[in-house]
Parts: structure tokens; sequence; C-alpha cells
């Protein structure tokens, strides 16, 4: 009996046995299985998948931001819990039908600035500015004396300005004079326009002013003149439209590069403008573009002065008098004045001659005066 037993027991065991290792080899191929139908379906779910958009953050409002799409529509769209924190100028990845953002792509895209302002070597001298004796003055004690000699100042223990204003009339040399204290101090220039900054650039001006300002400080020492500020720069009433939202961020940069800098960084800062009365009393306030000098329509001297710079290289008739040819200038800038020199040589060549008389000049004063007329017109009524 015994005997019996243990041979039924055996027999259950191995039977037993035998199943516990069928299921063990079922289990795994159903484990490999199942893993093969979820990299399949994930594999799936890929090809289904709608892309992401690439498209850059705006300006981020509150849990919000906005963003362009690559066709320069812009949004407001909502941000994922589990995108990370977002600057104004990120690349960011959107969901197509909703535009909710996913998630930052980690490459910044750098812009070559070069390739968006003038940026050389000028060679203008001192002595290719007539009159403006005394601007010229103070210019070299601001800019260039700061640039040239910057221990004397940190003996003392003052600090010159950062930069200086240049205002006045359209053709006084204004560009002139900044050219000028950049060629002396050998500075790099590197010239914006105002007005270009906010309609070329549409969405990328507070980006390029820093990317101005960075560029600035490489090429050191360096002169950054800022033509036409008043279209960055101009009071405002209220920022309403996006487009003064706009003009708004890239003036709040300039101001936040300004303040950024140390006096003595190697970076000068000159603005231009002809309409200081428009311009918002923040850029000129003290540590900003604290020394505001006038360039005025030259003086009778002054105007003798510019005449002899752009005859200098003319070829005269004995009936040149410059004095007598200047008294019919009278209100005339620096620009109009060189025009005269140019439009007296054009009447020589029309007529065959290589010196140039006291009549081409006479008909040159014409001419420029007519072209100023006819500008006003336009200005007035075009
Ligand atoms: N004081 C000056 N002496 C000699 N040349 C001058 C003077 N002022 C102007 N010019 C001549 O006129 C040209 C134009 O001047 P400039 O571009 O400096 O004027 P601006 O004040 O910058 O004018 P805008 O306000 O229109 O920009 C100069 O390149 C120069 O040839
Ligand atoms: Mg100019």
């Amino acid at each position: 009996m015994a005997i019996q037993e243990e041979k039924t027991k055996n027999i259950i065991d191995s039977v037993m046995y035998s199943y516990s290792t069928a299921a063990n080899i079922h289990e795994e191929e159903n484990r490999i299985l199942r893993e093969t139908v979820s990299r399949l379906r994930e594999e799936v779910e890929r090809f289904k998948a709608t892309p992401l958009m690439v498209c850059e953050v705006r300006d981020l409002i509150g849990k919000n931001a906005i963003i362009k799409i690559p066709n320069g529509n812009q949004f407001l769209v909502n941000i994922s819990n589990e995108c990370e924190k977002l600057r104004s100028g990120d690349l960011i990845l959107v969901e197509q039908k909703n535009l909710t953002i996913i998630k930052k792509v980690p490459i910044a895209r750098r812009f070559n600035v070069e390739k968006f302002v003038i940026v050389e070597k000028p060679k203008v001298s001192w002595e290719e500015i007539g009159g403006l004796n005394h601007q010229v003055r103070e210019i070299k004690e601001v800019v260039e004396l700061p640039l040239k000699n910057p221990e004397l100042f940190k003996k003392i223990g003052i600090s010159p300005p950062k930069g200086i204003l240049l205002y006045g009339e359209p053709g006084t040399g204004k560009t002139l004079l900044a050219k000028a204290v950049a060629a002396s101090t050998n500075s790099t220039f590197i010239e914006v326009v105002g007005s270009e900054l906010v309609q070329k650039f549409i969405g990328e001006g507070a980006k390029l002013v820093k990317e101005i300002f960075e560029l600035a400080r490489r090429k050191s020492p360096s002169v950054v003149f800022i033509d036409e500020l008043d279209a960055l720069a101009a009071k405002r009433m209220e920022v309403g439209t996006s487009g003064e939202r706009e003009v708004n961020r890239t003036f709040m940069q300039l101001l936040a590069e300004i303040d950024g800098f140390k006096p003595l960084d190697n970076v000068k800062i000159i603005g231009a403008t002809n309409r200081k009365d428009i311009l918002d009393p923040a850029i000129i306030r003290p540590g900003r573009l604290d020394r505001l000098i006038e360039i005025p329509i030259p003086t009778k001297e002054a105007r003798i002065e510019i005449f002899k710079i752009h005859t200098k290289s003319m070829s005269l008739d004995k009936s040149v008098d410059i004095a007598h040819i200047n008294g019919e200038t009278e209100g005339l800038s620096g620009a109009e004045i060189r025009a005269i020199c140019t439009e007296a040589g054009y009447f020589a060549i029309r007529d065959n001659r290589t010196q140039v008389t006291k009549s081409d000049f006479l008909k040159g004063i014409e001419r420029v005066r007519q072209e100023e007329k006819d500008s006003d017109y336009k200005g007035i009524f075009g």
C-alpha cells in the first residue's frame, strides 16, 4: 500500500512539474508577445501623432504666452505644466491644434547682429568739420577723453557720462561728429537707425538692441551711434497697439542696456535726433544720455569754414569769392553747402569746363534752395 501511494505521489509530482515548466514557458512567450505588441502600438502612435510646430515666444503674460507662429501671426496661448521656464525670444514647440506650448527647444537661436547694423572704422577727422568748435570741444571732453584716458577719471574719482545726445536740424553734422570721435579714438563705430529698429525688424527690436550692445562690448572701444533716436524714444501717452508695445519693449531694452554697463566700459553711446522736443525724458535722465549738445544751423563764419572744407579739392576759377557766395547761403545747413559745391561742379562739367566759376556756385545755391522749397512743399502737402 505504501509503495503504491509513493508511486502515485511521484507520478503526480512529475505531472505537476511538467505543467509548471510548460506554464513558465508560456508565461515567458506571453511576456515577449506583450512587449512586441506595446512596442508596435507606440510605433503606430508615433505615426499617427501630429507634428509639433516650432514657434517663438514673444511675451509672457501671467500663465500665458504670446507666441509668433512661422507665418508671422501671433497668438495668446497656454503653457503646459511640463514646460520649463520660458523667456521672450525662446524657441518652443507647440501643439498644432490649440497651440499649447509643450516644451522649449534647448538651442537658442542666434542671429548675426552685424548683418543688421553698420559696423565700421570711420576715417573722418576733426578738420573735416566746419564751425561747431564749442561742440567739438565738449564731445572731446565727454567721449574722447574717457576712452583715451580712463585712468585720469579713476584718479580724480568721477565717472564720465555714458553717452551724449546730439540734437538739431537735419544736415548739420551730427553723424559727422559721431564718426569723427570714433575715428579719433580708433573705436568701432556701430550705427543703428531708430526707425529701422522698430519698422524693419518688427518683433526683433529688443533682441537686436541687446545684441548690438554685446557686439559693442566685444569690439570695444566702440561708439554706438543711434540715429533718429526719437523713433524709439518718443514720449507716449499710452501703450495701446501692439506696434507701440513693440517700440516700448525695444526702448526699455535700450534703457536696460545703458544702465547695465559701467561708464568706463569703453563703450560710448551717441544719440541723434531732430526732435528733442518729443523725446521721453527717461532717455536723458542722469546716468544715461545726460549731456545734451545742440548742433545748430551754421553761422556766417561757420558756413565759410564749411565752404572751405568742401571746396578744398575743387579746381576753382579766379572769379570765385567764397565770402561773397557765402552771403547767399543764410540759413542753409552743412549738408546743403556740400550739395551746393557738388552742384556747382556739375554745372562746370555740363559746360565742358574743368574750373568751377562763381556763377556755377550761384546756380548751385539756387538749385539747392529750390529743392529745399520743393521738399517743404512735399512735407506739408505730400
Ligand atoms: N559742420 C559741417 N562741416 C562740414 N561738413 C558738414 C557739416 N555739417 C554737415 N556737413 C556735410 O553734410 C553731410 C551730412 O551731414 P550729417 O550726416 O552729419 O548731418 P546730420 O546732422 O547727421 O543730419 P540728419 O539729422 O539728417 O541725420 C556730411 O557728410 C558733411 O559732408
Ligand atoms: Mg545723421
